[in-house]
C-alpha cells in the first residue's frame, strides 16, 4: 500500500474515544445486522474482517460465525478490541495488526475464508481493483464478501481534507471491479443512512451500501 494512504497514526489517536460516537455505533450495528441477514454466518465458517477497528462489527458477527480473524493496521484500535474480547470471554476472535492489502498478509495466510466482511475501510485502501483481486484469492470456493462503505459522497464526509481516501464509490464502478476479480452474484443494498455533520458544518445524509458477491464454487 502507498505509505501516504496508511492512516494508522490518525486511528491510533482516535481509538480510545472511537466507540463514544453514537452515530458510529448505530452505523456499525445496522451494518452488522445487514451482514448477518445477507451472509448468514454459521459456526462452520472461517471469517475475516479487514479494518475491524475496535470490533464494533466483529463483536456482533462472532457469536454467529466459527473463527473470526480481525485485522487492522492500528494497534491502538486492536487494543480496544482485545480488551472487549478479554472482558466478554469470547474465544473465537483472533486479532492481527497488519496492512490487509500487503503481500505480507497474503503470504502469511494460506487460509481460505468463507466470509470476508468490512465496514468503512475500503475507501482507505489505495488500489481498489488490485485489493478486490487479492480478496478473491483469499476466498474459499463459494465464499462471500460483504463490504459496507459510502456511496460516492460530496468530499466533505471526513474532517481532514488532506487525508488520502476515496470519497465513497459509484456502485456500478465497484460492481465492475468485483466482477473483474472473478466474483459473481453482486448485490447492493442500502444498509444505513448516516446523518452526519460534515466538514462544512452541514448535517448531510450519507448513504452506506452493503455489497455482497460470491466466489464461484468451481
Ligand atoms: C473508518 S475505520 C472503521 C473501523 C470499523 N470497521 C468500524 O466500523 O468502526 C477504518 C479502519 O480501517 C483500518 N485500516 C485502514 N487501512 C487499512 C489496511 N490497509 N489494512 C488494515 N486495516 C486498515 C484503520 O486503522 C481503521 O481502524
Amino acid at each position: 500500500m502507498d505509505e501516504t494512504w496508511n492512516s494508522s497514526d490518525k486511528f491510533n489517536r482516535e481509538a480510545a474515544q472511537w466507540d463514544e460516537n453514537k452515530g458510529r455505533r448505530a452505523l456499525a450495528h445496522a451494518v452488522a445486522e445487514a451482514i448477518i441477514a445477507a451472509a448468514k454466518p454459521h459456526n462452520g465458517m472461517l471469517a475475516l474482517e479487514f479494518g475491524c477497528g475496535t470490533g464494533l462489527i466483529t463483536m456482533e458477527i462472532a457469536p454467529h460465525a466459527g473463527t473470526v480473524l480481525a485485522v487492522d493496521t492500528s494497534s491502538a484500535m486492536l487494543a480496544v478490541l482485545d480488551e472487549k474480547i478479554r472482558t466478554s470471554g469470547v474465544t473465537s476472535i483472533v486479532t492481527t495488526s497488519i496492512d490487509i492489502s500487503s503481500q505480507q498478509f497474503t503470504d502469511s495466510h494460506e487460509l481460505s475464508f468463507d466470509l470476508i466482511y468490512s465496514s468503512m475501510t475500503l475507501h482507505h485502501i489505495s488500489d481498489t481493483a488490485a485489493f478486490l483481486n487479492q480478496l478473491s484469492t483469499l476466498l474459499a470456493p463459494g465464499g462471500m464478501i460483504a463490504i459496507a462503505d459510502l456511496d460516492r459522497e460530496d468530499g466533505l464526509f471526513h474532517d481532514d481534507p488532506l487525508e488520502k481516501l476515496y470519497h465513497g464509490f459509484e456502485r456500478s464502478e465497484l460492481a465492475a471491479m468485483i466482477e473483474a476479480a472473478g466474483l459473481q452474484k453482486t448485490t447492493f443494498e442500502t444498509a444505513y443512512i448516516f446523518d452526519k455533520q460534515n466538514r462544512e458544518g452541514k448535517i448531510t445524509a450519507y448513504p452506506v451500501f452493503l455489497v455482497t458477491a460470491q466466489k464461484p464454487v468451481s
